[in-house]
């Protein structure tokens, strides 16, 4: 059995954290001392299934098994606080009582062994597909338990909101509304579509996971090569509390997970970045913040919305300090590691000696960035400048362009006239240029009206680029050049072509364009695709990069960072098969279409690949190795792959200590830059 802290919210009990559990092949044996619970011999669960504390008082804590909403219990006694439990289930009706023979501590651990996704839901249900091994430096999944000191007790929760009288009467009558109606009456009838269904967006090991303090010494199969020293970071979404609505999985918590390397030894941490609205619904005990993409569709959508905005009157939250999640891109900038999603500023997260990670604060650079900014800027390798987007998708403008000089000085905003709010999640920088891209997923709230999703794809609109020279003052000197049924959700590079006087944009075009947000029935492609735009005659060619017998969805990935918007042969790129996971990566030739492949294996999958450049005056662009970490479902184990980038071959793998979900975009922080670190 598999204990799994997945989240947690407010009863009159106080705080009830909630546990992942699920019926493993064989029993498991978890010891209990002054502060662990361990259970043994567990009852045969229907999994998924809820472990959740109910009621604790200082002789007893009670734990009921739920499953969805039914609820399936068992008994135990707690014999001895540093025995094993040892009693057999008397019930398969009741909630569990494991009495204390000692003070209750203001902390339960729970010690993982194996599990299986508590919202794997889904008819394809694989196997238990995730183990937390029990390493000997492994941190114990750590729980916050209520207990008679509240404001001791919720240290690691945050504190308590302080509401008067008025306030605690408000939120109980939202409270209300929100089960009753929104919940009951908007929601609950309607079926949610794929993109805003928890069970599939955040099944097996898109799943979100417990922080994990450092563990070091981390086994490691072959040799890591002496120049990497300096740790890998990946950001991906890992929601703090069980969805109470829709769900996407770009809605989740922002979680960094590092993977420090030096002398060939590793340690492994993953923290949650601790954005403001994190923060606040852990402190209220239940997510309160509008999702961005699963909730707010139609009526339900609009209902959400306007429950947070009567929230807010009351005081009850805020959303005044930021709404992010902080969840997408990470970028090492200024001697700050910033964690970033396109819905707010940044987060400056710090690495701690120990290769631990904190969360500073929200960083706008020093009160100089006063809107949301773009989870993928772009940093220049030779300037060292950073270049970025901000879009807003209420009010004009909705498209500003700014850059920071090195040391972190914002230039005025550029404001870019559009038409209609735009999504733009990714954009490109050559040497002289930005390359902006106006495509056909724009958003319409009105729409939510009428029922649907403001994430509209467009078809009436034609998909444009605008290129900008990087210092313009005024918008007025972009050029947009139309690139005709074209959607980039990202663009791994571009380059200017001195031959032809073109602006080579490489990037993969996703059909249909709203795939990722909107329920689709045709099949998902995303074709890595060179997109030429000649800035003399306004028109634009664009071809896909390999040939049609070796077509793959490929997403998520880079070129050699130190060749970033210079012309580059090669990209480093996710194999999204079967999307949306990813089951290799591939080392593309963008001149020839040659392709190489790294595969997992059977029932292995990773997410981006990191390309890692040996040295920045190698004159091998391939010179390097690249890193990403990659899921067993069959052995339940996660690794850290290091693979040279020349010949493809696994140079290393890092036994990490516990799952690492599938996430989004990660860099690598070299030991000489973290030595500066602000
Ligand atoms: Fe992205």
């Amino acid at each position: 059995m598999t204990f799994h802290h997945v989240g947690s919210r407010r009863r009159r009990h106080g705080l009830i954290p909630f546990v992942e559990v699920s019926s493993p092949a064989s029993p498991s044996t978890i010891n209990r001392d002054a502060t662990n619970i361990s259970i043994r011999t567990p009852p045969p669960l229907p999994s998924p299934a809820l472990l959740a504390v109910v009621e604790e008082d200082d002789t007893t804590v009670t734990l009921q098994f739920l499953q969805l909403q039914l609820l399936l219990s068992c008994h135990y006694t707690m014999t001895t606080a540093t025995s094993a439990m040892t009693s057999a289930v008397q019930s398969a009706a009741n909630p569990m009582k494991l009495k204390r023979k000692h003070a209750a501590p203001a902390t339960l651990r729970i010690r993982c062994s194996a599990s299986k996704s508590l919202l794997n839901l889904t008819s394809e249900a694989s196997p238990a597909y995730y183990l937390v091994t029990c390493h000997k430096e492994a941190a114990p999944t750590t729980v916050a338990m209520p207990a008679s000191k509240p404001d001791q007790s919720m240290q690691s929760y945050g504190a308590r909101p302080r509401w008067n009288l008025a306030q605690r009467m408000a939120a109980a009558a939202l409270d209300t509304i929100e089960n009753a109606f929104v919940s009951n009456v908007l929601e609950r009838p309607r079926p949610l579509p794929k993109t805003a269904d928890p069970a599939v967006q955040i099944a097996g090991n898109f799943a979100p996971v417990d922080e994990q303090a450092p563990c070091h010494d981390l086994p490691v199969e072959g040799r890591i090569p002496s120049f990497i020293s300096g740790v890998y970071v990946r950001n991906g979404a890992n929601p703090l509390f069980e969805p109470v609505a829709g769900h996407h999985l770009f809605d989740g918590d922002g979680m960094v997970h590092a993977v420090h390397l030096r002398n060939g030894a590793a340690t492994y941490a993953c923290r949650y970045t601790e954005t403001e609205r994190l923060r606040q619904e852990r402190s209220i005990g239940k997510p309160v913040f509008p999702k961005a993409i699963g909730e707010l569709h139609g009526h339900s959508g609009i209902a959400r919305l306007l429950l947070f905005y009567a929230r807010s009157l009351f005081g009850l939250v805020d959303g005044s300090r930021g709404m992010g999640v902080a969840n997408a891109g990470l970028v090492y900038f200024n001697d700050r590691l910033l964690a970033m999603s396109e819905d707010d500023i940044p987060y400056h997260v710090r690495i701690t000696p120990s290769g631990d990670l904190e969360t500073v604060e929200r960083y706008d650079f020093g009160g100089q960035l006063r809107s949301s900014m773009i989870a993928h800027p772009k940093l220049d390798p030779l300037s060292r400048e950073l270049f970025a987007l901000s879009y807003d998708v209420i009010q004009k403008p909705y498209l500003k362009y700014f850059y920071f000089s090195p040391d972190g000085k914002k230039s005025p905003d550029v404001e870019i006239p559009l038409e209609q709010p735009t999504m733009m999640h990714d954009f490109a920088i050559t040497e002289n240029y930005v390359v902006v891209p106006d495509q056909q997923v724009v958003f319409k709230l009105q729409e939510m009206i009428r029922g649907g999703s403001p994430v509209v794809y467009d078809q009436a609109k034609t998909a444009r680029f605008g290129v900008l020279p990087k210092y313009a003052a005024d918008a007025c000197e972009m050029r947009w050049v139309d690139v005709p049924d074209c959607f980039c959700f990202h663009l791994w590079n571009a380059w200017e072509d001195p031959a032809t006087g073109e602006v080579v944009v490489i990037g993969s075009c996703m059909t249909p364009p709203d795939s990722v947000f909107n329920e689709c029935e045709e099949r998902l492609n995303s074709v890595l695709s060179e997109i030429r735009l000649d800035l003399n005659t306004g028109k634009s060619t664009r071809r896909p990069i390999l040939s049609p017998a070796d077509q793959l969805n490929l997403e998520a990935g880079m070129v050699n960072r130190n060749m970033l918007g210079r012309k580059t042969r090669y990209a480093y790129l996710g194999i999204a098969e079967p999307w949306p996971k990813v089951s290799g990566f591939a080392k593309v030739d963008l001149f020839t279409g040659e392709i190489s492949k790294f595969i997992f294996g059977h029932s292995r999958y990773g997410g981006e690949p990191y390309f890692l450049p040996r040295d920045s005056k190698s004159l091998r662009e391939d010179d390097g190795c690249v890193l990403t970490f990659m899921h067993d479902e069959k052995t339940s184990a996660s690794e850290l792959l290091i693979v040279n980038a020349v010949d493809m071959r696994l140079e290393a793998s890092v036994k990490l200590p516990s799952r690492v979900p599938y996430g989004f975009h990660g860099t690598f922080i070299s030991s000489k830059d973290l030595e500066s670190q602000a």
